[in-house]
């Protein structure tokens, strides 16, 4: 069966613009299927945000449709459709936006895609959300069925669900990993983007401390760790000094089996094994939310001028997820006026961890930390802010995308006058 890909390629072609940059991209559907795209993290207009029911119709197999947007904010980004569970196809690529005022503390950079792949294995990632939803336990063994029994491990308790057979990063399997070729002592930049469905990865590079500079595209107080945190939708900018040789950068999915790998060549030497444990990734793992926003990342000081309540639920039987206590379509949308700092209280009263992504915005969480896509651990809480500039309806939903598709979504709606 035939996986589906931008441009044929997996990730697609890497898309780099610089901050203001006005884009203007045809999609051209030769799908089989219905399809939009979305621009994930940009603080678009409205009629670009590709969310179907929402602010277009679905794009017909054959059909076109032009994508126009400025792109105000530098970072890192990415794109990938949103209908149905085509996230877990091969479509997703990178969207870059640089910034003209760079400070440049480094000397390289490099694009780093994590993703967990189904698709083509013997299962469309269609058939797999049919069987959660009317089998949703699985079988036993099969690619459906992730232990559900308990609490799980903290922080993130239960893994996702389904049992994906294959990690990759830039589109490789751990055999044939690709590699990136540098030169010791070379400050190298990684833009992590996890464009998985499903799966929190640990990612960590063999030998290395990584310094994360950015979270979600907004700069943060430069962090070091051997090792961090990334969920579904979000996205790392670390920078790490090279050592001299051959080295794992290795992404381990939360509560799932296998790894993806890519090599760091900076000397000679033999590839790391496809199944290589990094000693990075034994030790304590930073979660992004223990990072702090750099000072001109912070939202202006200012009173919240109102306030909703964000309440996610959900479970594996029958397979449905909420927000506000009933599915996409059931719930009301969350309201806003332009010009107001909205306060979200968000209650996670599920025994998984969530995503939680906001389209057109970015938020601040009550450290300050900026960032558009945030995990939600298993009854955790948290509060976020935003300043309503941006007038539309946008979707918030979780990015665990057989959620989304399960009904997780809810729409954020500007009040008119
Ligand atoms: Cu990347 Cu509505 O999401
Ligand atoms: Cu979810």
């Amino acid at each position: 069966m035939d996986t589906w890909a931008y441009a044929d390629t997996v990730p697609g072609p890497l898309l780099e613009a610089r901050a203001g940059d006005l884009l203007r991209i045809t999609l051209d559907n030769q799908l089989p299927a219905d399809t939009t795209i979305h621009w994930h993290g940009i603080a678009l207009n409205n009629a670009a945000d590709g969310v179907p029911g929402m602010t277009q119709n679905t794009v017909l197999p054959g059909g076109r449709f032009l994508y126009e947007f400025a792109v105000p904010d530098p970072g890192t980004y990415f794109f990938h459709p949103h209908v149905g569970v085509q996230l877990d196809r091969g479509l997703y690529a990178p969207l870059i936006v640089t910034d003209p005022a760079e400070p440049g503390r480094y000397d390289s950079e490099w694009v780093v895609v994590l993703d967990d792949w189904v698709d083509g294995t013997g299962r469309t990632p269609d058939q797999i959300l049919r069987d959660l939803t009317t089998n949703p336990s699985g079988t036993p063994g099969g690619m459906g069925g992730m232990d559900h029994s308990g609490m799980g491990n903290p922080p993130f308790g239960d893994a996702g669900d389904v049992a994906h057979p294959h990690f990759l990063i830039n589109g490789a399997l751990p055999g044939a990993p690709v590699s990136y070729r540098g030169t010791p002592g070379e400050r190298l930049r990684i833009r992590i983007i996890n464009a998985a469905s499903d799966t929190i990865f640990a990612v960590a590079l063999g030998g290395h401390q990584m310094t994360v500079t950015h979270s979600d595209g907004f700069a943060v107080q430069p962090h070091d760790t051997p090792a961090l945190y990334v969920g579904m939708g979000e996205r790392y900018d670390v920078i790490v000094t090279l050592a001299d040789g051959v080295f794992a950068l290795v992404a381990k999915p939360w509560g799932k089996n296998g790894q993806a790998l890519a090599v760091v060549r900076s000397g000679s030497g033999t590839n790391p094994p496809a199944d290589i444990v990094l000693t990075e990734l034994s030790g304590p793992i930073l979660q992004g939310t223990d990072l702090h926003p750099a000072e001109a990342s912070r939202l202006p000081d200012r009173a919240s001028d109102a306030r909703v309540d964000l309440r996610l639920g959900g479970q594996m039987n029958p397979y449905v997820w909420t927000l506000n206590g009933a599915p996409f379509g059931q719930n009301s949308p969350l309201t806003v006026a332009e010009g107001q700092r909205l306060q979200i209280d968000v209650t996670n009263a599920t025994m998984m961890s969530h995503p939680l992504h906001l389209h057109g915005h970015t938020f601040a969480l009550p450290n300050g930390l900026r960032k558009d896509t945030v995990l939600i651990p298993p009854m955790g809480t948290t509060t976020l802010h935003l300043d309503a500039t941006n007038p539309g309806d946008w979707a918030v939903h979780c990015h665990n995308i057989y959620h989304a598709e399960a009904g997780m979504m809810i729409a954020l709606q500007y009040l008119q006058g």
